[in-house]
Protein backbone atom coordinates (compact mmCIF):
# COMPACT_ATOMS: atom_id res chain seq x y z
CA UNK A 1 0.00 0.00 0.00
CA UNK A 2 1.21 3.83 -0.79
CA UNK A 3 2.44 5.89 1.70
CA UNK A 4 -0.66 8.34 2.63
CA UNK A 5 -0.19 12.46 3.07
CA UNK A 6 -2.74 14.66 4.00
CA UNK A 7 -2.38 18.40 3.37
CA UNK A 8 -5.13 20.65 4.99
CA UNK A 9 -5.79 24.23 3.42
CA UNK A 10 -5.29 24.24 -0.34
CA UNK A 11 -4.36 27.71 -0.74
CA UNK A 12 -1.40 28.93 -2.24
CA UNK A 13 1.29 26.79 0.23
CA UNK A 14 -1.17 23.54 0.57
CA UNK A 15 -1.87 23.29 -3.60
CA UNK A 16 1.67 23.77 -4.22
CA UNK A 17 2.22 21.42 -1.67
CA UNK A 18 -0.19 18.50 -2.80
CA UNK A 19 1.27 19.19 -6.34
CA UNK A 20 4.76 18.30 -5.55
CA UNK A 21 3.82 15.38 -3.30
CA UNK A 22 2.07 14.11 -6.02
CA UNK A 23 4.72 14.48 -7.99
CA UNK A 24 6.84 12.14 -6.49
CA UNK A 25 4.76 9.23 -7.01
CA UNK A 26 5.01 7.29 -4.06
CA UNK A 27 2.23 8.21 -1.88
CA UNK A 28 -1.70 9.29 -2.58
CA UNK A 29 -2.30 12.85 -1.22
CA UNK A 30 -5.59 14.15 0.58
CA UNK A 31 -5.98 17.86 -0.01
CA UNK A 32 -8.50 19.41 2.50
CA UNK A 33 -9.85 23.24 2.86
CA UNK A 34 -13.55 24.76 4.03
CA UNK A 35 -13.77 26.22 1.03
CA UNK A 36 -16.52 24.35 -0.97
CA UNK A 37 -15.57 22.71 -4.06
CA UNK A 38 -12.39 24.40 -4.15
CA UNK A 39 -10.01 21.29 -2.84
CA UNK A 40 -12.07 19.17 -5.45
CA UNK A 41 -11.04 20.86 -8.27
CA UNK A 42 -7.24 22.11 -7.62
CA UNK A 43 -7.21 18.02 -6.33
CA UNK A 44 -8.69 16.60 -10.44
CA UNK A 45 -6.68 19.23 -12.15
CA UNK A 46 -3.57 18.03 -10.88
CA UNK A 47 -4.86 14.34 -11.31
CA UNK A 48 -5.38 15.38 -14.46
CA UNK A 49 -1.69 15.92 -15.40
CA UNK A 50 -0.76 12.75 -14.15
CA UNK A 51 -1.28 10.92 -17.37
CA UNK A 52 1.30 13.64 -18.72
CA UNK A 53 3.86 13.20 -16.35
CA UNK A 54 3.46 9.60 -16.19
CA UNK A 55 1.98 9.50 -12.43
CA UNK A 56 -0.19 7.14 -11.23
CA UNK A 57 -0.27 8.07 -7.28
CA UNK A 58 -3.98 8.77 -6.61
CA UNK A 59 -4.99 12.57 -5.71
CA UNK A 60 -8.38 13.73 -3.72
CA UNK A 61 -10.20 16.77 -2.80
CA UNK A 62 -12.30 17.38 0.37
CA UNK A 63 -14.55 19.35 2.67
CA UNK A 64 -14.10 16.84 5.16
CA UNK A 65 -11.61 14.53 6.87
CA UNK A 66 -13.32 11.16 6.30
CA UNK A 67 -10.90 10.75 3.33
CA UNK A 68 -7.86 11.90 5.03
CA UNK A 69 -8.11 8.93 7.34
CA UNK A 70 -5.25 6.90 8.47
CA UNK A 71 -2.87 9.61 7.13
CA UNK A 72 0.99 8.67 7.79
CA UNK A 73 2.00 12.40 7.91
CA UNK A 74 -0.63 15.43 7.63
CA UNK A 75 0.60 18.60 6.89
CA UNK A 76 -1.36 21.77 8.13
CA UNK A 77 -1.47 24.87 6.56
CA UNK A 78 -4.55 26.32 6.84
CA UNK A 79 -5.06 29.90 8.26
CA UNK A 80 -4.64 33.08 6.42
CA UNK A 81 -1.30 34.40 5.42
CA UNK A 82 0.38 37.55 5.71
CA UNK A 83 -0.16 40.73 3.25
CA UNK A 84 2.04 44.00 2.97
CA UNK A 85 1.91 45.83 6.28
CA UNK A 86 1.83 42.57 8.33
CA UNK A 87 4.23 40.51 10.80
CA UNK A 88 3.93 36.68 10.84
CA UNK A 89 2.41 37.55 14.55
CA UNK A 90 -0.64 39.82 13.20
CA UNK A 91 -2.30 36.27 12.65
CA UNK A 92 -2.08 34.87 15.97
CA UNK A 93 -5.11 35.03 16.96
CA UNK A 94 -7.01 33.88 13.61
CA UNK A 95 -4.78 31.34 12.62
CA UNK A 96 -5.03 29.75 16.82
CA UNK A 97 -8.54 29.46 15.90
CA UNK A 98 -8.29 27.43 12.91
CA UNK A 99 -5.66 25.61 13.77
CA UNK A 100 -6.88 24.12 16.81
CA UNK A 101 -10.02 23.26 15.06
CA UNK A 102 -8.15 21.70 12.24
CA UNK A 103 -5.89 19.76 14.29
CA UNK A 104 -8.86 17.97 16.40
CA UNK A 105 -10.11 16.50 13.41
CA UNK A 106 -6.61 15.56 11.99
CA UNK A 107 -5.88 12.94 15.23
CA UNK A 108 -9.65 12.35 15.19
CA UNK A 109 -9.24 9.93 11.71
CA UNK A 110 -4.95 10.07 11.52
CA UNK A 111 -4.29 9.26 15.60
CA UNK A 112 -0.59 7.60 14.38
CA UNK A 113 0.36 10.45 12.01
CA UNK A 114 3.24 12.90 12.05
CA UNK A 115 1.74 16.74 12.13
CA UNK A 116 3.53 18.65 9.99
CA UNK A 117 2.24 22.63 10.91
CA UNK A 118 3.34 25.62 8.41
CA UNK A 119 0.64 28.05 9.59
CA UNK A 120 1.91 31.30 11.00
CA UNK A 121 2.99 32.79 13.40
CA UNK A 122 4.96 29.19 13.41
CA UNK A 123 6.40 28.17 16.86
CA UNK A 124 3.09 29.31 18.76
CA UNK A 125 1.08 27.31 16.08
CA UNK A 126 3.58 24.43 16.50
CA UNK A 127 2.93 24.45 19.95
CA UNK A 128 -0.70 25.09 19.81
CA UNK A 129 -1.00 21.60 17.72
CA UNK A 130 0.99 19.92 19.76
CA UNK A 131 -1.50 20.63 23.20
CA UNK A 132 -4.52 20.67 20.87
CA UNK A 133 -3.48 16.79 19.47
CA UNK A 134 -2.37 15.30 22.35
CA UNK A 135 0.36 13.45 20.54
CA UNK A 136 3.79 12.33 21.54
CA UNK A 137 6.21 15.25 20.85
CA UNK A 138 8.38 13.11 18.50
CA UNK A 139 5.11 13.77 15.95
CA UNK A 140 4.65 17.47 15.85
CA UNK A 141 7.01 19.00 14.18
CA UNK A 142 6.97 22.53 12.31
CA UNK A 143 8.44 23.80 9.31
CA UNK A 144 10.18 27.08 9.21
CA UNK A 145 13.88 26.38 9.16
CA UNK A 146 14.68 24.74 6.04
CA UNK A 147 12.91 27.53 4.15
CA UNK A 148 15.27 29.76 6.17
CA UNK A 149 18.40 28.21 5.42
CA UNK A 150 17.39 27.72 1.87
CA UNK A 151 17.07 31.83 1.87
CA UNK A 152 20.06 31.89 3.49
CA UNK A 153 21.94 29.50 0.83
CA UNK A 154 20.36 31.51 -2.19
CA UNK A 155 21.41 34.89 -0.87
CA UNK A 156 25.00 33.40 -0.03
CA UNK A 157 25.27 31.55 -3.69
CA UNK A 158 23.84 34.45 -5.44
CA UNK A 159 27.29 37.02 -3.14
CA UNK A 160 29.16 34.36 -4.28
CA UNK A 161 28.46 33.64 -7.65
CA UNK A 162 28.73 29.86 -6.94
CA UNK A 163 25.97 26.67 -6.77
CA UNK A 164 23.73 26.53 -4.29
CA UNK A 165 24.34 23.23 -4.08
CA UNK A 166 27.36 23.99 -2.40
CA UNK A 167 26.63 26.00 0.34
CA UNK A 168 25.66 24.61 3.64
CA UNK A 169 24.52 26.45 6.42
CA UNK A 170 21.87 26.20 9.47
CA UNK A 171 18.97 29.04 9.99
CA UNK A 172 17.80 28.35 13.69
CA UNK A 173 15.67 29.77 16.31
CA UNK A 174 11.83 31.34 15.52
CA UNK A 175 10.56 31.93 12.54
CA UNK A 176 10.53 35.19 13.04
CA UNK A 177 13.06 38.91 12.42
CA UNK A 178 15.01 36.76 15.05
CA UNK A 179 15.77 33.69 13.45
CA UNK A 180 19.43 32.78 14.13
CA UNK A 181 21.74 32.12 10.94
CA UNK A 182 24.63 30.55 12.21
CA UNK A 183 27.62 31.68 10.24
CA UNK A 184 30.54 29.65 11.70
CA UNK A 185 28.72 26.85 10.48
CA UNK A 186 28.14 27.85 7.40
CA UNK A 187 30.59 27.14 4.14
CA UNK A 188 30.93 26.59 0.84
CA UNK A 189 32.46 23.36 -0.54
CA UNK A 190 33.90 23.16 3.32
CA UNK A 191 35.34 26.47 3.12
CA UNK A 192 34.14 28.73 6.31
CA UNK A 193 32.32 31.79 4.98
CA UNK A 194 34.23 34.31 7.21
CA UNK A 195 36.81 33.30 4.58
CA UNK A 196 35.11 34.45 1.56
CA UNK A 197 33.12 36.82 2.55
CA UNK A 198 33.50 40.12 4.00
CA UNK A 199 32.03 41.11 7.40
CA UNK A 200 29.89 43.72 5.57
CA UNK A 201 28.55 41.30 3.07
CA UNK A 202 27.92 38.62 5.55
CA UNK A 203 25.80 40.90 7.53
CA UNK A 204 23.93 42.46 4.15
CA UNK A 205 22.95 38.47 3.52
CA UNK A 206 22.17 37.75 6.96
CA UNK A 207 19.64 40.82 7.05
CA UNK A 208 18.26 40.12 3.80
CA UNK A 209 17.63 36.78 4.96
CA UNK A 210 15.94 37.86 8.00
CA UNK A 211 13.61 39.61 5.77
CA UNK A 212 12.79 36.81 3.17
CA UNK A 213 9.64 36.17 3.63
CA UNK A 214 8.67 40.15 3.91
CA UNK A 215 10.49 40.74 0.47
CA UNK A 216 8.02 38.28 -1.05
CA UNK A 217 5.00 39.64 0.79
CA UNK A 218 5.91 43.01 -0.77
CA UNK A 219 6.91 42.10 -4.06
CA UNK A 220 3.58 39.94 -4.25
CA UNK A 221 1.23 42.23 -2.40
CA UNK A 222 -1.94 39.48 -1.71
CA UNK A 223 -0.15 37.14 0.31
CA UNK A 224 3.37 35.27 1.02
CA UNK A 225 5.76 33.23 -0.34
CA UNK A 226 4.71 29.29 -1.73
CA UNK A 227 6.87 28.22 -4.06
CA UNK A 228 10.00 27.78 -1.66
CA UNK A 229 8.05 26.59 1.36
CA UNK A 230 6.42 23.91 -0.77
CA UNK A 231 9.55 22.72 -1.51
CA UNK A 232 10.76 23.17 2.21
CA UNK A 233 7.81 20.92 3.20
CA UNK A 234 7.92 18.13 0.72
CA UNK A 235 11.82 17.43 1.96
CA UNK A 236 10.76 17.05 5.24
CA UNK A 237 7.60 14.86 4.17
CA UNK A 238 10.39 12.59 2.06
CA UNK A 239 12.59 12.16 5.17
CA UNK A 240 9.17 11.02 6.94
CA UNK A 241 8.11 8.57 4.48
CA UNK A 242 11.53 7.52 3.50
CA UNK A 243 13.20 7.36 6.90
CA UNK A 244 15.86 9.05 5.85
CA UNK A 245 17.20 10.45 8.70
CA UNK A 246 17.86 13.54 7.69
CA UNK A 247 19.78 16.15 10.00
CA UNK A 248 17.13 19.27 9.07
CA UNK A 249 16.37 22.43 10.91
CA UNK A 250 12.66 21.67 12.53
CA UNK A 251 10.26 23.67 15.32
CA UNK A 252 10.50 20.53 18.11
CA UNK A 253 9.70 20.65 21.10
CA UNK A 254 12.99 21.93 23.58
CA UNK A 255 13.05 20.35 26.94
CA UNK A 256 16.01 21.17 28.01
CA UNK A 257 18.65 21.22 24.80
CA UNK A 258 20.09 24.36 24.10
CA UNK A 259 19.39 25.79 27.91
CA UNK A 260 15.58 26.08 26.87
CA UNK A 261 12.60 24.26 27.88
CA UNK A 262 8.34 24.32 26.74
CA UNK A 263 8.88 25.77 24.01
CA UNK A 264 8.45 24.83 19.93
CA UNK A 265 11.84 26.57 18.23
CA UNK A 266 13.63 25.82 15.29
CA UNK A 267 16.61 23.69 16.46
CA UNK A 268 18.87 20.87 13.76
CA UNK A 269 16.99 17.27 14.04
CA UNK A 270 17.33 14.15 12.95
CA UNK A 271 13.79 13.88 10.60
CA UNK A 272 12.76 9.66 9.95
CA UNK A 273 9.72 7.50 9.85
CA UNK A 274 9.63 8.08 13.72
CA UNK A 275 9.13 12.27 13.60
CA UNK A 276 11.95 13.91 15.62
CA UNK A 277 13.71 11.20 16.20
CA UNK A 278 16.60 13.32 18.38
CA UNK A 279 17.71 17.02 18.47
CA UNK A 280 20.99 17.75 17.39
CA UNK A 281 22.75 19.63 20.22
CA UNK A 282 25.22 21.95 18.56
CA UNK A 283 28.43 23.25 20.55
CA UNK A 284 27.63 27.16 20.83
CA UNK A 285 29.93 29.99 21.63
CA UNK A 286 28.59 32.12 24.28
CA UNK A 287 27.00 34.67 21.97
CA UNK A 288 25.79 32.30 19.66
CA UNK A 289 23.60 30.59 22.65
CA UNK A 290 22.87 34.50 23.77
CA UNK A 291 20.83 35.28 20.28
CA UNK A 292 19.31 31.88 20.07
CA UNK A 293 17.59 32.87 23.57
CA UNK A 294 16.92 35.81 23.12
CA UNK A 295 15.06 34.36 19.54
CA UNK A 296 13.34 32.36 22.23
CA UNK A 297 12.01 34.75 24.07
CA UNK A 298 10.47 36.07 21.07
CA UNK A 299 8.45 32.71 20.79
CA UNK A 300 7.79 32.65 24.78
CA UNK A 301 6.12 36.21 24.37
CA UNK A 302 3.95 34.78 21.37
CA UNK A 303 2.79 31.93 23.50
CA UNK A 304 2.32 33.36 26.46
CA UNK A 305 -0.55 35.99 24.73
CA UNK A 306 -1.58 32.36 23.02
CA UNK A 307 -1.95 31.26 26.52
CA UNK A 308 -4.23 34.33 27.62
CA UNK A 309 -6.11 34.60 24.61
CA UNK A 310 -10.10 35.73 24.79
CA UNK A 311 -12.43 32.65 24.98
CA UNK A 312 -14.75 33.25 22.11
P1 LIG B 1 -3.74 30.92 1.53
O1 LIG B 1 -4.64 32.00 2.02
O2 LIG B 1 -3.39 30.86 0.10
O3 LIG B 1 -4.36 29.50 1.94
C1 LIG B 1 -4.87 29.20 3.19
C2 LIG B 1 -6.01 28.24 3.00
O4 LIG B 1 -6.46 27.81 4.27
C3 LIG B 1 -7.22 28.84 2.28
O5 LIG B 1 -7.52 28.11 1.11
C4 LIG B 1 -8.34 28.73 3.31
O6 LIG B 1 -9.61 28.48 2.75
C5 LIG B 1 -7.84 27.55 4.13
N1 LIG B 1 -8.51 27.46 5.43
C6 LIG B 1 -8.87 28.46 6.28
N2 LIG B 1 -9.48 27.94 7.36
C7 LIG B 1 -9.51 26.59 7.19
C8 LIG B 1 -10.00 25.50 7.96
N3 LIG B 1 -10.62 25.71 9.14
N4 LIG B 1 -9.86 24.27 7.47
C9 LIG B 1 -9.25 24.04 6.29
N5 LIG B 1 -8.76 25.02 5.52
C10 LIG B 1 -8.89 26.28 5.96
O7 LIG B 1 -2.41 31.02 2.44
P2 LIG B 1 -1.00 30.33 2.13
O8 LIG B 1 -0.16 31.27 1.37
O9 LIG B 1 -1.26 28.99 1.60
O10 LIG B 1 -0.38 30.25 3.61
C11 LIG B 1 -0.96 29.37 4.55
C12 LIG B 1 -0.32 29.59 5.93
O11 LIG B 1 1.04 29.17 5.89
C13 LIG B 1 -0.29 31.05 6.40
O12 LIG B 1 -0.55 31.11 7.77
C14 LIG B 1 1.13 31.48 6.09
O13 LIG B 1 1.56 32.56 6.89
C15 LIG B 1 1.87 30.20 6.43
N6 LIG B 1 3.19 30.08 5.84
C16 LIG B 1 4.18 29.59 6.65
C17 LIG B 1 5.44 29.39 6.17
C18 LIG B 1 6.49 28.84 7.07
O14 LIG B 1 7.67 28.95 6.74
N7 LIG B 1 6.14 28.23 8.18
C19 LIG B 1 5.78 29.69 4.77
C20 LIG B 1 4.66 30.16 3.99
C21 LIG B 1 3.41 30.35 4.53
C1 LIG C 1 7.63 33.14 4.86
O1 LIG C 1 8.66 33.19 5.54
C2 LIG C 1 5.23 33.63 5.13
O2 LIG C 1 6.45 32.72 6.90
C3 LIG C 1 6.34 32.79 5.54
O3 LIG C 1 7.61 33.35 3.64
Amino acid sequence: MRKKVTVVGAGNVGATTAQRLFERNYMDVVLVDVVEDMPQGKALDIAESGPILGIDASITGSNGYEESADSDVVVVTAGIARKPGMSRDDLLFTNMKIVGSVVEQVVKHSPECVLMVVSNPLDAMVQHAYGVSKLPKSHVVGMAGVLDTARFRTFLAQELGVSVRDVQAYVLGGHGDQMVPLTRHTTVGGVSIAELLSPDALERVIKRTKGGGGEIVALLKTGSAFYAPSAAIAEMVDAVLLDQKRQLPCAALLEGEYGISGIFMGVPVILGAGGVEKIVELKLTDAERTTLAASADGVRELVEVMANAPAS
